[in-house]
């Protein structure tokens, strides 16, 4: 087998270990579901292969909310376990910056690193929170979190001016308003960007119909 698809096979089944007591939005098939969508978006963009896939497997590999905040973790062990596949620097190191940039959050922290290869798996982590994906994720938080479904009393806010709004009563509709929808917006490459307008269309729908079917007009 090629050396390249060696290492890659070896690195999803590391990940698949890893991540075996993962709680249920970041678990290995979210995991698959990101490297199978930023290979299909790298075969139409310009971009290293190797890195786009070891980046979208081992994106997820700690994450911070179980290590008391520590970032570090994922990029660490990430590099330990390339070091041992005998994987070439520039490849680790590349890897390592996938991880640590990658979250909607590290999006506003001013960072100015940007390559093809991060572009193509943070689109693909992003698409996995839209769609119908999406929709199943989101009210599947909410159900782990106790939310309500929809209430129409609790307007959603816009992401940055969350601040003074209780966030964890909010209703899981209101996160198709604060988060969901802006995505489509946040997409780096075409292919990304094509692919988040079906989707966004799709949610669109999806919330058009909850609302009606709620006020008892469909
Ligand atoms: P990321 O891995 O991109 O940082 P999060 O950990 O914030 O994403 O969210 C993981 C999944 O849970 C996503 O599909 C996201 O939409 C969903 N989610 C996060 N916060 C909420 C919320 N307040 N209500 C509903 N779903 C949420
Ligand atoms: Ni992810």
């Amino acid at each position: 087998m090629e050396r390249e698809q060696q290492i890659i096979n070896h690195t999803a089944t590391f990940v698949q270990q890893q991540l075996q007591d993962a709680e249920g939005g970041h678990d290995w098939f979210h995991v698959e579901r990101v490297w199978k969508t930023a290979r299909h978006i790298a075969a139409h963009e310009k971009a290293n292969r190797l890195i786009v896939e070891l980046g979208a497997l081992l994106h997820d590999i700690a994450d911070a909310k179980f290590h008391n905040g520590d970032e570090t973790v994922g990029p660490k062990r990430a590099r330990a376990f390339l070091e041992k596949e005998q994987v070439d620097e520039a490849t680790i190191s590349a890897v390592e910056n996938i991880i640590r940039h990658i979250s909607f959050k590290g999006s506003y922290n001013g960072s100015s690193y940007k390559t093809p290869e991060l572009d193509i798996v943070q689109d693909a982590d992003r698409l996995d929170a839209m769609g119908a994906i999406g929709i199943a994720r989101a009210f599947n938080y909410g159900g782990f979190k106790n939310r309500k479904l929809y209430d129409p009393v609790i307007k959603p806010v816009a992401y940055q001016t969350a601040a003074a709004y209780k966030k964890n009563e909010a209703p899981t509709l209101n996160h198709f308003y604060e988060k969901l929808f802006l995505l489509k917006d946040k997409m780096n490459t075409a292919t990304g960007r094509q692919l988040a307008e079906d989707r966004h269309r799709y949610m669109e729908g999806f919330t058009e119909q909850f609302l009606a079917e709620w006020n008892g007009e469909r």
